[in-house]
């Protein structure tokens, strides 16, 4: 009993050394290791802080930016300005990303900053990136470790996280699937939406509306659009697909403020488990809607991008290189996430640019009229609108 029991005690206390040191290798050794490896050679940046990394700067900075927005825009009506001014700024980079903005000032156009244990190389400066990438294959670049664990629910093995050999294959059979041919076969999925949200602003309009809040609009519109030409939505999984994925969107975001901090997790371990749960019932959902499309002919046939993955995976298949379904899973969650927000975002501040510059709009509504004259736009059209395309 004696013996047994000391090497219990001496089986638990190995286990326990063993665990500590593993926990002390990869969030402390490890990126200190890092850190000292990227200084010497040449990279600065911001001094990190264990565990927070940057994270600490970043919330002051952005505090502070806020802070003098606000400020400003109290004394001055206006809908966005540049930090510490009261005059509307189309700098989207030092109103969104002020910590940037200031270590860019400190630091120059390349550097590295930390989010938590995990470093980032910031780069503002297009010859950098140009010898990088003529220097780096495509399959060559990694992905941080770090998005892997905290972005799963989102992407799981998608695209934008398999790295290698494993990403050239993921390429091979996606990249078909957006050529311009295929892309004009879903343009009157995004026309279709993008009526139904301008009549609504009309009879808003109409009915003496005096504010749209035009940032909500294009995001569900977005939405609508990116889950019509990723998956489809108009059988009844569809709908609730998109429903859950845009619940797991805003869990995620406001479980996710400590990216790379170890255990940050369980700072927020309600919604980390919301999002395992949501992340767990898109997967069957989808996992529904793709096998039943496998299993008819017609749903490989429908124009949305898992449409075309399983028409292109059908070809593949003969050479060894076609993605499985739980591939195919993930990559709808990709093509959702990955092209949501993106372009979500990238038309609101387009628009609100537009609103500061009713001369840029004229200029462009003219060209419209001349390309399109009195009919309504269409996908071969669009590469006559050269002002609109800049
Ligand atoms: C204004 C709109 C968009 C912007 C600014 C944008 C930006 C980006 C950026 C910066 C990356 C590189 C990310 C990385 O490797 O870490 C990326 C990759 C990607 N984006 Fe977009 N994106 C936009 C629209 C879209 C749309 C509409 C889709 C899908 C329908 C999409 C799907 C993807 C995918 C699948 C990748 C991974 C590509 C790969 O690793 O080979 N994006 N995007």
């Amino acid at each position: 009993m004696g013996v047994l029991f000391q090497v219990l005690v001496v089986s638990i206390l190995t286990a326990s050394l063993y665990m500590i040191w593993r926990i002390l290798f990869s969030c402390w050794i490890s990126p200190a290791g890092a850190y000292l490896k990227l200084k010497k050679n040449g990279f600065g940046g911001p001094t990190p802080n264990f565990p927070l990394g940057n994270h600490k700067e970043i919330k002051n900075i952005s505090r502070k930016a806020a802070a003098a927005a606000a400020a400003a825009s109290s004394t001055n009506i206006t809908t966005f300005s540049s930090p510490g001014t009261s005059e509307i700024s189309n700098d989207i980079h030092s109103s969104v990303f002020p910590y940037f903005s200031q270590w860019q000032k400190s630091h120059g156009k390349v550097f590295i900053y930390w989010l938590g244990t995990e470093p980032f190389l910031y780069i503002a400066d297009p010859e950098f990136l140009k010898q990088m990438s003529s220097g780096v294959m495509g399959k060559s670049w990694g992905k941080p470790e770090v998005f892997k664990h905290d972005r799963e629910p989102m992407f799981g093995n998608g695209l934008v996280m398999v790295e290698g050999d494993e990403w050239v294959r993921h390429r091979h059979v996606i990249t078909p699937a957006f050529s311009p041919a295929n892309l004009k076969a879903m343009s009157s999925l995004m026309v279709e939406s993008t009526t139904k949200m301008l009549d609504k602003w009309a009879a808003l309009i109409n009915s003496g509306s005096q504010e749209i809040d035009v940032e909500r609009e294009i995001t569900a519109t977005a939405g609508e659009i990116i889950a019509k030409t990723s998956f489809g939505i108009s059988c009844e999984n569809g709908s609730k697909v998109f429903e859950k994925l845009r619940a797991m969107q805003i869990t995620l975001f406001k479980s996710n403020r400590y990216v790379g901090v170890p255990f940050s997790k369980l700072v927020f371990p309600g919604k980390t488990m919301e999002a395992k749960k949501l992340g767990k019932e898109i997967d069957a959902l989808l996992l529904t809607i793709v096998t039943a499309r496998k299993n008819s002919n017609e749903g490989c046939g429908q124009k949305d991008l898992l449409g075309l993955l399983l028409q292109e995976n059908g070809v593949d298949g003969r050479l060894g290189k076609k993605l499985t379904t739980r591939e195919l899973v993930d990559e709808c969650k990709t093509f959702f996430f990955g092209g949501h927000e993106t372009t979500a975002l990238a038309l609101s501040w387009t628009l609100l640019l537009l609103a500061m510059h009713p001369e840029w709009q004229n200029q462009l509504r003219e060209e419209i009229r001349e390309v399109t004259g009195d009919k309504e736009i269409d996908f071969t059209k669009l590469a006559g609108l050269k002002k609109v395309r800049c």
